[in-house]
């Protein structure tokens, strides 16, 4: 599958004018719009919460791809979905087999994406291969979760091997989204692990034109 989407990442702009992140993300036609979700306790950052999604919801129709860096996700999801996420995703580090497949079932049930997300120094859980199979996204962190702006991890690239035989033997067939230090410079290499979905900060929303940034990765991947 050739298919890709561009997701910037709206807290790499001005987290005091979000709605105006959205609109850039707009007119720069992305595909998605990555809502980085950090409470403070799994990361050090505070960013926002549902209350800031639901307010921007309003704004577009593009997918709302939320990426819960919170602990307790089972506790919160109720609220990211009610805000209006088309994507919900948590991590391996909070949950365990019982608390996804709580989430897990609550996201199908309300017709919202499951996304999975790993920290790069976690591997994919054994207790999460049964999920594989119906798992929309699975986020491979590229950088240590907490702010937008750091260097792309190299080690992910051999990661990226060791999953993807793992995710083909579990019938994975989602979409694998990059997150973290993706660039102009190695998201070639990215599309080439098996990433489909790239998310953007620095690289898109850190740009003063968005869409010739967001024009920019999708003519760097196919070429
Ligand atoms: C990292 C976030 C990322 C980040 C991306 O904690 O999950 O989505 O904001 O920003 P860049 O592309 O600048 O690394
Ligand atoms: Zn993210």
């Amino acid at each position: 599958d050739s298919q890709f989407m561009i997701a910037p990442s709206i807290i790499a702009g001005d987290m005091t004018n979000l709605e105006n992140e959205i609109k850039r993300c707009v007119s720069g036609r992305a595909d998605y719009i990555h809502l980085d979700v950090m409470d403070g306790r799994f990361v050090p950052t505070k960013t926002f919460d549902h209350n800031k999604i639901k307010e921007l919801r309003s704004l577009t129709v593009i997918p709302f791809d939320s990426h819960l860096m919170i602990n307790e996700p089972v506790k919160h999801v109720k609220d990211y979905i009610d805000a209006g996420s088309d994507i919900i995703t948590v991590h391996a580090e909070v949950t365990d087999e019982s608390s996804f497949g709580e989430i897990h079932d609550l996201l199908k049930q309300n017709q919202v994406g499951v996304g999975f997300a790993i920290n790069p120094d976690t591997e994919l859980p054994e207790w999460s291969y049964k999920f594989l199979s119906s798992l929309d996204q699975l986020i491979v962190m590229s950088v240590v979760p907490g702010k937008s702006g750091q260097k792309y991890i190299e080690e992910t690239h051999t990661k990226m091997t060791r999953l993807n035989s793992v995710l083909k033997e579990h019938n994975f067939s989602g979409y694998i989204e990059a997150d973290g230090g993706v660039s102009l410079e190695n998201i070639g290499s990215v599309f080439a692990d098996g990433a489909r979905v790239f998310v953007g900060g620095g690289a898109i929303i850190g740009q003063q034109d968005v869409r010739t940034a967001i024009r920019d990765f999708r003519t760097e991947i196919l070429k």
